[in-house]
């Protein structure tokens, strides 16, 4: 399939919706690139959540852990972070060691040629010779896309993960919701028909951009967009939801929200891409989980963050069974293995097994 891409400009490509630009991210019916949410389906993400279960029945013995490793022996992977992270890089890392294969990677662009003027697409044209997988962090939203789009004009396309494009995508940090969801709701029904509050900065967010897109997927389920006026969901993506017909209400009071829902997903400010200090100028206390809410959020309703948190989500909260934001970090490292195992193609042995 990816070959189709050598029929079509950058410009061309750019004006395609998420949904038509799906098909450039795929080889044979397959996933290749993980660049967006909108490329996602049901069937893929039902997939994806009962892989990740079998690997991680399968790591339990040491039998498992020898056959997961034998899968990418002698592959290896790039890991080019050029913005900070610690849980997407680390579990990223380990994803490629659990499957067996070697990671290099890029964190400082000052140690690169880039410092002597070699453009970021040449750069990364190099280490694709390297590889055979890139893992990309970078602060420009369609980075990765744009990256994509290149190797698959090569004789040697490698496929390229965006594990954060700026404010605009995590695609895989969303994936891992997903499964923390579907885990989470298991026996209650499913993520289908669930109603769930994203609190705090949605303008700026790429954890809940890039979710609120896979939650299209599921029947009946509500968005609450809870954020100060300031920071509220941008247009393009409730467009999009609406488009879909997707239920989302925006609310500005957290407290009055909570006791409605089945899921709680925090986030903090994202004062690093502010332009001119102006997260200062507003009351983000409004949006920290108090303890006191504990009493009023519903028995099996689930609080969720991607981390890191700052004081929208005290510590104290953690011992309360609702509190899942750490097996969310623990199943981001299962769920990224499952992907990898996704795109060499190596599903099919991992459910034989
Ligand atoms: C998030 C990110 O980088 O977007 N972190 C992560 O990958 N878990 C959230 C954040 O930085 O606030």
């Amino acid at each position: 399939m990816a070959q189709v891409l050598k029929g079509i400009d950058w410009e061309t490509f750019q004006q395609l919706r998420g949904s038509e630009k799906k098909e450039y991210f795929t080889r044979d019916e397959g996933i290749f690139h993980i660049i967006m949410s909108q490329q996602f389906d049901r069937k893929l993400l039902d997939e994806i959540c009962e892989l990740t279960t079998k690997i991680r029945g399968i790591s339990k013995g040491n039998k498992g852990v020898a056959f997961l490793q034998s899968l990418l022996q002698g592959k290896r992977a790039m890991l080019y972070f050029v913005q900070p992270s610690t849980r997407t890089f680390l579990s990223f890392m380990a994803a490629c060691q659990v499957l067996g294969m070697q990671c290099s990677e890029v964190r400082d662009t000052t140690t690169s040629s880039e410092m002597k003027g070699e453009s970021q697409e040449d750069t990364v044209r190099t280490f694709s010779s390297y590889v055979d997988l890139i893992v990309m962090r970078h602060p420009q939203a369609g980075f990765a896309e744009r990256i994509a789009f290149l190797l698959n004009q090569t004789r040697r396309p490698v496929p390229v993960i965006n594990a954060g494009s700026g404010k605009d995508q995590h695609p895989s940090q969303a994936l891992l919701d997903i499964y923390t969801l579907h885990r989470s709701f298991e026996n209650y029904g499913g993520i289908d028909g669930k109603r769930i509050a994203f609190v705090g900065d949605l303008k700026r967010g790429r954890t809940v951009r890039s979710l609120a897109y896979l939650l299209r997927n599921y029947a009946d389920v509500k968005i609450y967009f809870v954020a100060p006026k300031e920071l509220q969901m941008g247009e393009d993506l409730k467009e999009y939801l609406q488009e879909q017909s997707v239920e989302f209400e925006e609310r500005g009071n957290l407290k009055e929200v909570i006791p409605k829902v089945d899921a709680v997903y925090m986030t903090r400010i994202q004062d690093e891409y502010d332009e001119a200090g102006e997260s200062k100028r507003i009351d983000y206390s409004a949006y920290y989980f108090k303890k006191e809410y504990l009493k009023i959020l519903p028995p099996n309703a689930i609080i969720m963050h991607p981390l890191p948190r700052r004081a929208e989500l005290p510590p104290e909260i953690d011992q309360d069974k609702r509190a899942i934001y750490w097996r969310q970090v623990r199943n981001g490292m299962w769920v990224r293995v499952s992907l990898i195992a996704q795109i060499f193609r190596k599903d099919k042995d991992i459910k034989d097994y």
